[in-house]
C-alpha cells in the first residue's frame, strides 16, 4: 500500500517560500537560498537527466552526491504527487510534465483550469478536498509512494492522519517570514520518530515518521 509522504525543503525556522511569493517570485524573498543545495555538486539525478535526454526541460540538478542519493531514492520510488493549486500556478504547472516527469499530479483545487499544458505526466483536478486527491494518488501508485507538495496538502494530511511519513531537507537559514510547513495543526501533539539523517554540504536530510 503507498506511503503518503511529504518531502520538501524548509529552512531552520520553519518555512519552505519566503514572504510575498507568486509567479513573479516563486519562493518568496530569499526564498530560492532554499535551493541552493540543489546546485552544489556534479551529480545530476537519474529520472531529470533522463528526462532532459527525451528534450524535457527540467531544471539542471547537480547535487553534492550524498544529496543524490536522497533526492534520486525519493524521485525513483514515488508513484503520484497531490499538490495545492498555489503551487501548480507559481510553477507554471511545470510546462506540463510534472514536479517529475511522467508521474501523474493531483492538483487540489476549487478552480478547474480550462486547459493544461501537454506533456508527460497526467493532470487531474480534485475538488472534493485533500483525502480524496490522496486517495486517487493511491489508487494509481500502486505500492509506491504519494508525495505531497506545497504547505495546504501536508497540513491537511497530518490533520486528518493520513501522513505516514516527513522527509524535511534542512537547510541553515532563517528566513523570518513566508510559508511555514506546520502551519494551522491546531494544539494536539503529533509524534515522529526519527528514521534516517543524511548530513549533505549545505542541507541535513532529515527523515521522520509520523507516530499515529
Ligand atoms: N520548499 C519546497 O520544497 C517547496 C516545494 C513546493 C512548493 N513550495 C512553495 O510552497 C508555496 C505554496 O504553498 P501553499 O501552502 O501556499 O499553497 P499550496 O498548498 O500549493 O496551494 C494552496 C491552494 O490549494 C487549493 N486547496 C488547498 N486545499 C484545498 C481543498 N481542501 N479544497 C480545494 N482546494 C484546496 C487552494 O487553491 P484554490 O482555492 O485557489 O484552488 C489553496 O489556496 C509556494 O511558495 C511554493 O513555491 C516550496
Amino acid at each position: 500500500m503507498a506511503k503518503v509522504i511529504v518531502a520538501l525543503t524548509m529552512s531552520v525556522d520553519g518555512f519552505i517560500a519566503g514572504a510575498n511569493d507568486g509567479q513573479d517570485l516563486p519562493l518568496g524573498e530569499g526564498g530560492a537560498r532554499l535551493f541552493d543545495w540543489y546546485f552544489d555538486g556534479d551529480r545530476p539525478i537519474r529520472p531529470y537527466a533522463e528526462a532532459a535526454a527525451r528534450g524535457v526541460r527540467v531544471p539542471p540538478f547537480a547535487l553534492s552526491a550524498a544529496s543524490a542519493e536522497v533526492f534520486e531514492e525519493l524521485a525513483e520510488s514515488g508513484g503520484a504527487v497531490v499538490t495545492g493549486r498555489r503551487t501548480y500556478d507559481i510553477a507554471g504547472a511545470w510546462g506540463g510534465n510534472g514536479p517529475v516527469p511522467g508521474v501523474p499530479l493531483f492538483v487540489v483545487t476549487h478552480r478547474v483550469p480550462d486547459s493544461v499544458p501537454s506533456g508527460e505526466s497526467a493532470y487531474t483536478f480534485v475538488t472534493d478536498g485533500v483525502a480524496s486527491a490522496v486517495e486517487q494518488a493511491k489508487a494509481v501508485a500502486g505500492d509506491r509512494h504519494v508525495s505531497l507538495m506545497g504547505a495546504a496538502a501536508p497540513q491537511a494530511c497530518l490533520r486528518e492522519g493520513l501522513l505516514d511519513e516527513i522527509q524535511i531537507h534542512l537547510v541553515p537559514v532563517l528566513l523570518g517570514a513566508g510559508v511555514r510547513l506546520f502551519d494551522h495543526l491546531g494544539t494536539e501533539r503529533v509524534e515522529l520518530d526519527l528514521v534516517r539523517v543524511v548530513d549533505a554540504p549545505g542541507v541535513t536530510h532529515l527523515r521522520y515518521r509520523v507516530v499515529r
